[in-house]
């Protein structure tokens, strides 16, 4: 590497992966200041070690874009390194050709055909839980709407009964935690007990799908296909935690954030009750506002060059979409959360190219139902004090948020 290419590196003014700023909701500034002074940056210590940050909606598009020098398999997927040894293989983490192979079972259970069965369970199951919410007084909307919703879509999905919902709570919680922590040996073996425990039981689901004929159900796809159904054990621990992070803390954030943005933002809800067909595009735009996965990380396959900085083979590259989602040459007045945002479907808050979230449509569908039953209740949700937001640089949302129903009146 040439000291000179070195030297020119613009060093980040703040360490972007600190946990401080999202927990005290003081990240905008930072980023705003980085998208007008340095889109590409350079922060030679934190808590994961060195790393690079692309903040602008033109770079993060363009490195997803490329993935040929920008690998999705050689270093982890987020900030946070791998523990040394213990791969880690599911295809989020795997460049073409494995990971098209991979993907293409699983994606078809994503298709506006495969979604017509979830979507009728998606509403009875939002329309049960919102009735019996508590009226009149103070409770936890994280607790009792956002983790419940998503894990009964993870249930429908992998049709498992609901009392089960909580195993799959612990085993997301667990395989989505980046954090220095997570890096002990101890760490890494209470991790893989859980790992354990969860593959037992998806494995007595696949064998239950695998003396049944080929279906459109996830499962059923994974057990009956040529690239998945011989995985070995830690590939389909890998696999399964990869659906599980990725249709549980992303859903649950996006709900919590709904809160938030109403709530700040009070005359969008009226919008929507004036124009109901506005609801499809406010799922959007609450993805783009949440953005609840903060980032996605790559590894340089070769010495390269981008946007005038040379980036060494084998460096990391860190793609915030929380600040790209904000990118105020793409979205106009980029802080306000406006349901009727002509370009809201331009974010990048479920990526970009070849690993686009797979289950981005199931998402929308639960979100935009969410809304639907929402404004058909004539509701306001009002905070009641601050919430508690999530300690991570990986996940952005919240861990308790105290609220009170009222009517709109
Ligand atoms: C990939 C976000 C919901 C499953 C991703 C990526 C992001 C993301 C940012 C990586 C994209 C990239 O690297 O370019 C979200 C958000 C969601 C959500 C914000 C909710 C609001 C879901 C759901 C599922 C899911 C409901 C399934 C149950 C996956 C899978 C991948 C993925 C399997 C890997 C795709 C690949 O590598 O080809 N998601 N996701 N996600 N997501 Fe989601």
């Amino acid at each position: 590497m040439a000291t000179a290419a070195l030297e020119r590196r613009p060093e980040a003014p703040v360490d972007v992966s600190s946990n401080d700023l999202y927990v005290e909701d003081r990240w905008r500034e930072p980023f705003a200041r980085m998208r007008a002074e340095m889109p590409l940056s350079w922060r030679a210590e934190s808590p994961y070690g060195a790393y690079w940050s692309a903040v602008t909606h033109d770079l993060v598009t363009a490195i997803e874009l490329d993935h040929q020098t920008w690998s999705s398999e050689l270093g982890n997927i987020t900030i946070q390194d791998g523990v040394a040894g213990h791969e880690f293989p599911n295809f989020i983490a795997m460049d073409p050709p494995r990971h098209t192979e991979q993907r293409r079972v699983v994606s078809p259970a994503f298709n506006p055909s495969g979604m017509v069965r979830l979507t009728e369970q998606v509403r009875a199951r939002t329309a049960t839980l919102l009735d019996e919410l508590p009226r009149g007084e103070t409770f936890d909307w994280v607790e009792q709407v956002s983790i419940p919703l998503t894990m009964g879509m993870l249930c429908i999905l992998f049709d498992m009964p609901f009392e089960e919902r909580h195993d799959i709570k612990t085993w997301s919680d667990m395989a989505s935690n980046v954090s220095p922590d997570t890096q002990s040996e101890e760490y890494y073996q209470r991790f893989m007990g859980e790992m354990g425990r969860m593959l037992a039981r998806f494995d007595q689901l696949m064998e239950e799908r695998r003396a049944l004929p080929a279906s459109d159900d996830l499962l059923s796809r994974m057990v009956h296909s040529e690239a998945m159904g011989h995985l070995t054990p830690i590939e389909r621990i890998a696999n399964l935690a990869l659906l599980i992070v990725g249709g549980n803390d992303t859903t649950r954030n996006s709900m919590s954030g709904l809160v938030e943005a109403f709530a700040r933002f009070p005359g969008e809800l009226d919008r929507l009750h004036g124009d109901a067909s506005l609801i499809p595009n406010a799922a959007q735009e609450i993805v783009r506002w949440q953005s609840p996965v903060t980032h996605m990380r790559r590894t340089a396959t070769r010495d390269t060059e981008l946007a005038g900085q040379k980036i060494a083979a084998g460096e990391k590259i860190v793609m915030w979409y929380i600040s790209a989602n904000r990118d105020e040459k793409v979205f106009a007045d980029a802080d306000r959360f406006d349901v009727g945002r002509a370009n809201a479907r331009r974010h990048v808050g479920f990526g970009h190219g070849i690993h686009r979230c797979v289950g981005a449509r199931l998402a929308e569908v639960q979100l935009a139902t969410l809304i639907e039953e929402w404004v058909a209740r004539g509701w306001r949700v009002v905070p009641q004090g601050e919430p508690t937001r999530l300690a991570s640089p990986f996940l952005h949302g919240f861990t308790a948020m105290p609220v009170r129903i009222e009517s709109r009146g």
